[in-house]
């Protein structure tokens, strides 16, 4: 079999083990011929491709981002899009397509299988957001990157005596931020899914200020307070229809300040969470989806995609891909509040 390989998305790490996995498992153990789109759905949209055979996959496993880009096109809303993907597919005699992606990428590969395509997801976003899976890859390396953060900012805020808030992804779903915020004893954690109240974020800083402890507060970018809306920075949507988030880390630092009398800084972690070289944890997982992967494609389980349940890996249609978000629910952020103020 011909098979194709793309990473659609933001970027994630781990993306290059799955795709290192798939191709090794692939040639050695089936004898299957790869082609690596480019740039997520616009490779197949485009027909542009790059070499994907053993000597190409050398060397990646820690490797963060992909080898073969990423970017968020929906050729479902480009007029054509679906034709010219299966045209390309066609004359580049390509039998099925492995696409690794969160909820935008599995939701085309969802719809592209209905349409006769030969599709296999892999499920990834750092966001751990994706209901049919426990777990995703590059989730566990954000959130490493965001706890080493905030144990640096820990000894600075406490020479300084400043509150200082750490800003992380997490549009809908505050995973990270719970996580990163607990692993790393922060002194409030705010997610989208529990509106704070401001005066109540204050109290905690006060009174961590009179402990004379480092006042750290960890919020997710789509966090928002009770009485208000979500943060915009930008309004503009990508093609997916998402808004561009951020603004709430800025947003408590001017309140705090004006509550408490105290300084208050913002770090905004942004794109340095989904960089670099994945943990233990991530490669194994996205290798194991690889394997998963590798396997349902030889053995045409198409319009199924890889999942972690449990310990295993098991493969769920791929519209479970998209169904439902995993946000936190409330008595597992109830656990992080005793350690709040
Ligand atoms: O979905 C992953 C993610 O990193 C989110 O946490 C974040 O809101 C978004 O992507 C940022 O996207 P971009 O890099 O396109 O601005």
């Amino acid at each position: 079999m011909r098979i194709g390989v793309l990473t659609g998305g933001g970027d994630c790490p781990g993306l290059n083990a799955v795709i290192r996995a798939v191709v090794r498992k692939g040639i050695k153990e089936y004898g299957h011929e790869f082609v690596g789109f480019r740039d997520g759905w616009r490779g197949p949209l485009e027909g542009e491709t790059r070499e994907l055979d053993i000597a190409a996959v050398r060397g990646i496993l820690p490797r963060g981002g992909t080898i073969l880009g990423s970017s968020r096109t929906n050729p479902i809303k480009i007029e054509g899009g679906v034709d010219r993907i299966k045209d390309n597919l066609a004359s580049l005699g390509v039998d099925a397509l492995i696409a690794i992606g969160g909820e935008d990428t599995l939701g085309v590969a969802t719809q592209l299988h209905d349409l006769g395509v030969n599709v296999v997801g892999v499920p990834k976003t750092i966001d751990n957001d994706l209901g049919a899976t426990d777990y995703t890859f590059g989730f566990d390396t954000a959130v490493n990157i965001a706890m080493e953060a905030i144990d640096r900012l820990h000894t600075t805020a406490e020479s300084h005596h400043r509150a200082l808030i750490v800003e992380v992804m997490g549009r809908h779903a505050g995973w990270i931020a719970l996580h990163a915020g607990m692993a790393a004893g922060a002194n409030a954690i705010l997610i989208p899914e529990n509106p704070f109240d401001v005066e109540k974020v204050c109290e905690y800083v006060r009174n961590r200020f009179q402990s004379r402890y480092a006042a750290i507060v960890v919020v997710a970018e789509g966090a928002h307070p009770l009485e208000g809306q979500m943060s915009l920075s930008h309004g503009e949507l990508d093609s997916f229809g998402h808004v561009r988030l951020g603004g709430i880390g800025e947003f408590l630092a001017r309140e705090i300040e004006k509550h408490t009398g105290k300084e208050a800084r913002t770090t905004v972690l942004g794109h340095i969470q989904r960089g670099g070289t994945p943990t233990a944890f991530d490669r194994v997982l996205a290798t194991r989806f690889g394997l998963q992967a590798i396997d349902a494609a030889h053995e045409r389980d198409f319009g199924k995609m890889v999942a972690l349940r449990g310990t295993d890996i098991v493969r769920v249609p791929l519209i479970e891909g998209t169904k439902e978000l995993k946000t936190v629910p409330i008595e597992r952020y109830r656990e992080s509040e005793v350690f709040f103020g």
